[in-house]
């Protein structure tokens, strides 16, 4: 007779206990972009919506940017850092493919040996993140899990190149995710469209880079006007179908905060989910950039900080980005 396994007893459901965000110091503006690139402000608010961003200090890493956002997070949640179980850590912009920004942020942070690891999923990483927080502790492998987006974008464009410049900037978005009585975030729809995985890519791999005598180093190359079309075509139908798996309708939200791509494919999803006016849209883009994997979280923050969400309200969540990757939720707010 063979001996039967335990199996780990989870938590019904997973909730947002708290969130916050990291925006750096330095304001750049659309001037200050304009004297690397051909381009102007009018340009760049009418065709982005973005009016200013935020950069890193030179010395200020990944990890540093994440951390500061972690311990807001933890703090938000009334959790300590001790009782965190998992740290993910969503980012493109960590810059050693090995140890992991989540191991060195979860012995920063003062956790008991959490189990910690990076995701790669571009833009769409804090809702990858999400997801794989709810379903660990409802599959009983943690308790609490911290879930940050963080990029330092600054490391990885090319500030010369007008298709690149102006749009990406530096942040970061931690939440704490723990259990829940009740059902707190949605059904997670994701996938992703491989076909299109040069859209977003590097201009070259650092193997190549190496061994091409160490000429251009790689940097983030985007082909906006395709990743434009696709998002606009697609994100809106994805969406949809995360408000009808969680079981509200547009009407039923009190908040949509999509990933801060641009401002017009913001405007265009309002406009595809018919979303009602009462329904208040991040729309943060305009002053902290594109901040990929830690812009959904710096938003809600804002939004929640600001007054304009109430705590405890439903907010459609969409991320979308290189891969190309998306996932979208339905979640409560902390
Ligand atoms: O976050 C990850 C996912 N990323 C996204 O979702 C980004 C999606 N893409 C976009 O947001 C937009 O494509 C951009 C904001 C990046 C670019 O806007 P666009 O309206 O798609 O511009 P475009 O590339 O179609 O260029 C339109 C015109 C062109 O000139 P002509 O051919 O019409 O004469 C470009 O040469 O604008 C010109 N242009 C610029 N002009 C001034 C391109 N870049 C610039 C610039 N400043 N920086």
């Amino acid at each position: 007779m063979t001996t039967p396994l335990r199996s780990a007893k989870g938590h019904p459901y997973a909730r947002i206990m708290g969130v916050a965000g990291y925006r750096p110091d330095r304001v750049v503006t659309n001037a200050e972009v304009c004297e690397r690139i051909d381009s102007t402000d009018e340009w760049i608010q009418e065709r982005s919506g973005i009016v200013e961003r935020r950069y890193a200090a030179p010395d200020q890493t990944v990890c540093d940017l994440a951390f500061l956002a972690a311990e807001r997070a933890l703090q938000a949640a009334g959790v300590s850092a001790t009782e965190i179980g998992t740290v993910i850590v969503a980012t493109v912009t960590h810059p050693y493919p090995t140890p992991s920004a989540a191991a060195e942020i979860a012995y920063r942070l003062g956790t008991n040996n959490a189990a910690a690891f990076d995701i790669s999923a571009a833009c769409a990483g804090f809702c990858y993140g999400l997801a794989l927080a709810q379903d660990l502790i409802r599959g009983g492998s943690a308790e609490h899990v911290l879930v940050i987006g963080v990029e330092k974008l600054t490391d990885w464009i090319d500030l010369d190149d007008r298709s690149t410049g102006f749009i990406f900037a530096d942040g970061a978005g931690a939440a704490v995710v723990g259990p829940s009585e009740e059902p707190a975030i949605g059904p997670v729809v994701w996938g992703s469209d491989g076909e299109q995985y040069d859209a977003i890519t590097m201009t070259q791999s650092l193997i190549d880079y190496r061994d091409n005598g160490g000429e251009r180093f790689p940097t983030l190359s985007m082909q906006g006007q395709q990743v434009f079309r696709w998002a606009v075509a697609h994100m809106a139908k994805t969406a949809a179908e995360s408000l009808e798996a969680a079981g509200v309708s547009a009407d039923d939200l009190d908040a949509f905060i999509p990933h801060q791509a641009n401002m017009r494919i913001t405007d265009a999803m309002v406009r595809a989910l018919k979303l009602p006016d009462h329904v208040p849209v991040a729309r943060d883009i305009a002053t902290t950039g594109n901040t990929s994997a830690a812009s959904i979280p710096i938003a809600m923050d804002h939004m929640l900080s600001t007054g304009e969400v109430p705590h405890g309200g439903l907010a459609l969540l969409i991320g979308f980005g290189a891969g190309l990757a998306y996932a979208s939720q339905v979640v409560r707010l902390p």
